[in-house]
């Protein structure tokens, strides 16, 4: 078959290296791509959210099954309008895409369905936000309502912060959002559970802990994520039965009743409090870098697992994982998640020897006249595989440290819950 890959980041890059391995795929072309994709795949530059233009592409490249990486063109609807021309193509519908496209569509279906969430408030205008301020707790988590390219979130610790915030976001700040989402702040170890669902029923997809502050020790402003593992042992058995007793079947349930199913990746974001957990936020799709973790493990053929939830074939798919642990570093940008240094010469990249475990995806690349520079904020993913993080993490360091590029930080203690622990 012939693959279309929509994005551009290090998860498209992990993506394509498995659609590559798989026997199924005859060609691979990646809309954007970056420059690790171009090692697997025709690299072909294009607006991914020009529907038209993309659909134009998929027909002129023969492409058979298309499958879509970032947030952004799901909940704008890519895949109704490619369903809509006869394309197969994996990702969730904009109606289910709400759940990570509107915040307040996710917490009006928690509500609606007892699904355990932090308490909340949806104010649509800055008196009501005032009202609310009266009688609330602090820190108040508040929340842009559409999508903000991971910026939306702000944990405030008074009334001045909220009403900064949420006047900022009345007043434009993101074009997606006219709402925003009051919450109540919750303590507790953040972690992230997976699952892959079709129309009728849903597979496990891996779990991971991600590092979402810029710095070591969990501070400073929430980036993208700047590494991640895998599996999560915080998710104990236990806790994953509550999971997805309390909070995955519920809202699967709640989405086919609409006759409105979820299909694609769900990722499934949650603080776990005392053994209990609580749904932070859904996202739509595979994380970034979680999905750098996560598909290192996968043993099954993942064209064979993208055709069979499409067809709604899930239940007759057996998902195997490799039981080693995974872990991958994120090589960032100077400046980033604010204003960043761009065009870093890569240039020692090729003269690094991995080892089969390892894998360097890209995520802000690209290739100029056979010269790799950055082209992002998070730029590399040094990713490995092993049988103790703490060995894993010292290993990713040491190529780090032979990558020596210019101008880049990234966080050393990545996976100090795991480690600490040891
Ligand atoms: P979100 O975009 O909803 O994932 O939020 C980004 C980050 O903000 C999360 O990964 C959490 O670290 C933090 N966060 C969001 N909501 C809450 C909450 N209700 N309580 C505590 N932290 C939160
Ligand atoms: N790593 C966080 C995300 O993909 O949203």
């Amino acid at each position: 078959m012939n693959i279309g890959l929509i994005g551009s980041g290090g998860r498209e890059h992990a993506l394509c290296k498995k659609i590559f391995d798989s026997k199924l795929t005859k060609k691979i072309f990646c809309m954007p791509g970056n420059a690790g994709t171009l090692k697997f795949a025709t690299n072909i530059n294009v607006n991914i959210l020009n529907f038209r233009k993309v659909l134009k592409l998929i027909r002129s490249h023969k492409i058979d099954l298309v499958i879509v990486g970032p947030e952004e063109p799901l909940v704008k609807g890519i895949v109704d309008f490619l369903i809509k021309n006869k394309v197969q193509v994996f990702g969730p519908k904009k109606y289910a895409a709400q759940l990570e496209g509107s915040k307040a569509f996710m917490k009006k279906l928690c509500l609606k369905n007892h699904i355990p969430t932090a308490k909340f408030k949806i104010c649509k205008k800055l008196n009501e936000v005032k009202f609310f301020l009266k009688t609330c707790d602090f820190p108040l988590v508040v929340k842009a309502d559409g999508l903000a390219a991971g910026k939306g979130v702000t944990i405030c610790r008074t009334k001045e912060q909220v009403l900064k915030e949420t006047s900022q976001i009345f007043n434009g700040k993101f074009k997606s959002s006219k709402k925003v989402v009051l919450e109540e702040f919750l303590k507790g170890e953040e972690a992230s559970y997976f699952i892959i669902a079709d129309n009728k029923t849903f597979k496990f997809f891996g779990t991971a802990q991600d590092h979402k502050r810029v710095y070591e020790k969990d501070k400073g402003p929430n980036t993208g994520g700047m590494g991640a593992y895998s599996p999560a042992p915080i998710i104990t058995k236990k806790i994953e039965k509550k999971i997805l007793s309390k909070i995955i079947v519920p809202t699967l349930k709640a989405l086919q009743i609409k006759k409105k199913p979820y299909n694609g990746f769900l990722y499934v974001g949650l603080m776990i409090k005392k053994d209990e957990p609580f749904l932070i936020e859904y996202n739509i799709r595979m994380g970034d870098p979680e999905c750098q973790v996560i598909l290192p493990r996968l043993k099954t053929d993942i064209v064979k697992i993208f055709k069979n939830a499409i067809c709604n074939k899930l239940n007759q798919t057996k998902i195997e994982w490799e039981k080693q642990k995974s872990m991958t570093v994120v090589l960032c940008a100077q400046g980033y998640p604010g204003a960043y240094k761009k065009n870093i010469p890569i240039n020692k990249l090729n003269k690094i020897i991995l080892s089969k475990k390892d894998f360097i995806y890209h995520a802000g690349t690209k290739e100029i006249n056979k010269n790799l520079i950055s082209n992002g904020g998070r730029i590399l993913n040094i990713m490995s595989i092993g049988n103790s993080y703490f060995k894993i993490r010292k290993k990713i360091i040491s190529y780090i440290k032979k990558l020596n590029l210019k101008n880049t930080f990234y966080r050393k203690d990545i996976g100090w819950r795991v480690i600490n622990k040891r």
